[in-house]
């Protein structure tokens, strides 16, 4: 952890689709819970012309859209908190106006530290660096904070991680992944090792399969960038990989951000290559969801594209833990429902002593199985075996039953966040523990390249499957020929 206070928070691409959504209202709410340092001036840059006043009314815009009232607080005082400098990246002249504008927000002097959070154009990332640089607003007393996506393979991660590395030392060096700063996947960590229960019965002797599920609704969104990436890197690459990882790691000897990063990479490490005959993709066709008619990948693209939008993968890692277990994975857009899950599926009990004694020859012992709900419901349910109440005339009837804890009750005073929230707080506090290190992402891209020169070898072309079901039929087989089904 960089020990420094932080009094600025320069934002790159302030007016864009990010900011206006989250970044924004993140913070408003931060300041009305009193979370924000009392001195923190926030400076949003971008390209559009707008002065301090300019800024502030499209701010506030975007807090009347995306933020709930209740959580808006004075949004007078977080507004005056906000300033403005237009900026055209690609050139280094108007860094110098920049640094101008953050010296005068500063009310920390040179004690004050800056915390810069990039979420621009990837393209754009050499060149802020450089002016950054330019400008004197590398120091040591500045933290970087870099919003997907960073590259779109490998190497040209790498590229960019190499920018940023010339300018800022890796602990100064905070890489966004926003399910890191969700609630629910930070439980993970306090499931698995603040409980004596699951560690000695986590690993392939007691655990069947894994499975992961990120569903979306939702489909193209305007957001034709999403064309040059698709499932795998939009969703594979880092949320599904940090959440297997959070799975899969051993337990960290505390929960400081080298103890857990260091865990989360060796998984990432140990993930096999994965052949092309143990994917699907999927690309959807027009369909419904939500009860309402929906277009096509294709034309809401408005051209013919072979990127997919859908994509589920059988990963295995390959240590002593998880030998032979394997971790299905899914994700895709335009499916019936919004969820994130994961299910950890057991194995049966080695021996029934209940088979046979019902007259119908199954008692109907199950297996248990761990579902961990991410999104929308927070919840954890552990399935247990039961008596079902009676005289038990044929023979004894098992019944699963369901052990629950509702995130939501169990926490009443709990208040639902944004992801981001808790990762601006991080930043400003210098804490990386929910941010990827650079060593995480190079083995996440390893695995994903693997798996993308595999489809270029097959020639493997997503498969269609109407919006509003569950992704292409060949989803279905490839956990089906395992004697295993997706959990709905
Ligand atoms: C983003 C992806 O990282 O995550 C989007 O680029 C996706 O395509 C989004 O919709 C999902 O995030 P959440 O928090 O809504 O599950």
């Amino acid at each position: 952890m960089t020990d420094f206070a932080t009094d600025r928070l320069l934002l790159f691409g302030a007016t864009g689709d990010l900011s206006r959504r989250k970044l924004l209202p993140s913070l408003c709410a931060l300041c009305a819970d009193g979370l924000l340092p009392e001195d923190l001036a926030i400076i949003g840059t971008a390209r559009s012309d707008l002065d301090d006043a300019g800024f502030r009314d499209m701010a506030r815009k975007a807090l009347e859209e995306f933020l709930p009232a209740e959580r808006r607080g004075s949004m007078a005082t977080f507004l005056n908190r906000l300033s403005y400098q237009t900026l055209d990246a690609s050139t280094l002249e108007g860094f110098d106006a920049l640094a101008a504008k953050v010296a005068e927000a500063g009310a920390g002097g040179a004690e004050g530290g800056i915390a810069i959070f990039l979420s621009t154009a990837p393209s754009l990332f050499g060149p802020t660096i450089a002016g950054l640089e330019h400008a004197g607003l590398t120091g040591d007393k500045v933290r970087m904070c870099l919003e997907k996506p960073l590259g779109t393979d490998l190497a040209s991660s790498a590229e960019i991680n190499d920018a940023v590395a010339a300018a800022f030392p890796e602990e100064r060096i905070f890489r966004i992944d926003h399910y890191l700063g969700k609630e629910t996947v930070q439980n993970l960590l306090a499931l698995r090792f603040a409980n004596i229960l699951f560690e000695p019965i986590w690993n392939s002797n007691v655990i069947e399969h894994v499975q992961i599920t990120v569903a979306e609704t939702v489909g193209l969104e305007g957001r034709t960038f999403y064309d040059e990436a698709g499932a795998l890197r939009d969703m594979v690459q880092n949320h599904m990989l940090q959440l297997l990882a959070l799975v899969a790691m051993e337990p960290p000897t505390s929960f400081d951000a080298t103890a857990v990063r260091d865990e989360k990479v060796k998984v990432l490490r140990a993930l096999r290559p994965t052949s092309a005959s143990e994917t699907v993709t999927g690309q959807y066709r027009a369909g419904a969801v939500n009860g309402g008619a929906v277009p096509g990948y294709d034309e809401e693209l408005g051209s013919a594209s072979t990127t997919e939008t859908f994509a589920a993968i059988k990963a295995h890692v390959d240590n002593w833990r998880w030998k032979g277990v394997p971790f299905y994975l899914r994700t895709g857009k335009r499916l019936p429902e919004r969820v994130t899950e994961i299910l950890v599926q057991f194995r049966s009990v080695p021996h029934s002593i209940f088979e046979g004694s019902h007259a119908a020859g199954s008692a109907g012992l199950q297996p248990n199985k761990l579902l961990i709900g991410i999104q929308p419901e927070e919840n954890i349910t552990l399935s247990l075996m039961a008596k079902v109440p009676g005289l038990d005339e044929d023979g004894v009837r098992l019944r699963e039953v369901p052990l629950e804890i509702a995130m939501p009750d169990a926490f009443a005073e709990g208040q639902r966040r944004i992801a981001y929230e808790r990762l601006l707080l991080d930043l400003i506090k210098g804490d990386q523990t929910l941010f990827v290190r650079r060593d995480e992402v190079e083995a996440q891209w390893e695995w994903v390249d693997s798996i993308r020169a595999e489809w270029d070898t097959h020639g493997v072309t997503p498969k269609p499957y109407t919006a509003g079901s569950w992704g292409p039929n060949a989803a279905i087989a490839l956990t089906e020929r395992d004697g295993v089904s997706w959990h709905e």
